[in-house]
């Protein structure tokens, strides 16, 4: 038994291509279940090298679902009782180089060194805005994984959701029948191949302008330019905002600084321990 937040192997169990994107799922026997947001330092075990040898450094990809595992033992010859048998976790990725796309390679039985869950996860409505009781969702491209989570947290806690995902084009898109088919999602492309024709942000702004502006509390993943309008659109109505934010990453918890962010007032952020989840009023654009 390795220690939570120990480095351990765990096997890939499945597998697929998800539109653009692949899905896969290892098998996570000893780490704690993660919260919405949080994330994962992952490295193969095999082939994780440079052409000269040198290894990449393990890549932080969200946890888009996570799912406990039981499995049935007998614990005496009377009774039987069910022992937990860990977590099936799932992330969705986006080949865009080298250790995404040996990452996107990856097939069942094969086996990757996995650190965390790292990071802090998203709050919910009320500790964000007394008034919030509701809250709305907006994910671009691969920036959807996280708020899966957050989406089955949120039911299970009955918190009235609503999903707005927004991909660039078909190649850049995915997801959506594997982590958002039991829920009504509005979506919007920007070349107009599903959904509104225009930017995730559109629909956000005529959701906004239809509500209460503390009735909600909007949470966003996706890139920075999109990260950047849903924050200054929030912050201009008033409406509590957290945004999942990305910066390169090296060790994940805190020791190496190269995932430090500008804070509006001086200082920095950690992301990889003081967010990736941060309050829209606590970061000014982010993509200057
Ligand atoms: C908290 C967190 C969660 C993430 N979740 C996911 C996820 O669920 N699915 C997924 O596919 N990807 C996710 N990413 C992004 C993923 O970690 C990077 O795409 C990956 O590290 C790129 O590695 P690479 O070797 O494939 O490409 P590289 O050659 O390392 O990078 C390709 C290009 O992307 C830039 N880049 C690399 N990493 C980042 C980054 N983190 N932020 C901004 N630019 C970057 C590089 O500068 C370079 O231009 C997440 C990143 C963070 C920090
Ligand atoms: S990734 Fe090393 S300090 Fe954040």
């Amino acid at each position: 038994m390795t220690t939570p937040f120990g480095r351990r192997l765990c096997k890939v169990s499945e597998t697929r291509a998800s539109g653009g994107y692949r899905l896969f799922s290892l098998i996570d026997r000893d780490g704690p279940e993660p919260l919405p947001g949080q994330f994962y330092m992952l490295a193969s075990e095999r082939h994780w090298e440079q052409s000269d040898q040198r290894p990449f450094l393990p890549r932080a990809l969200s946890v888009a679902e996570a799912t406990p595992l039981t499995s049935p033992f007998v614990a005496s010859s009377e009774t039987k009782r069910e022992v937990s048998g860990g977590l099936r976790l799932d992330f969705l990725i986006e080949g865009i180089g080298p250790g995404t796309d040996r990452l996107c390679e990856l097939e069942p039985g094969e086996s990757v060194w996995v650190n965390g869950p790292l990071g802090n996860s998203f709050s919910l409505p009320r500790e964000l805005s007394p008034d919030a009781a509701g809250a709305i969702l907006v994910g671009g491209g691969i920036g959807i994984a996280p708020l899966a989570l957050l989406r089955r947290e949120f039911a299970a806690k009955n918190v009235p959701t609503r999903v707005l995902l927004g991909f660039r084009d078909k190649t850049h898109s995915g997801g959506l029948d594997d982590l958002f088919s039991c829920c009504e999602i509005r979506l919007a492309s920007d070349d107009g191949h599903i959904g509104h024709h225009g930017y995730v942000t559109d629909l956000l702004e005529a959701m906004l302008a239809g509500d209460d502006a503390s009735s909600a509390a909007v949470y966003a993943c996706g890139p920075p330019q999109m990260l950047d309008a849903v924050g200054a659109m929030c912050r201009d109505r008033g409406v509590a905002c957290e945004l999942a934010m990305e910066s390169p990453m090296a060790c994940g918890y805190g020791a190496c600084f190269g995932c430090a962010v500008p804070k509006p007032g001086g200082g920095y952020l950690r992301l990889c321990v003081d967010g990736p989840v941060v309050r829209a009023d606590q970061v000014g654009a982010i993509h200057a």
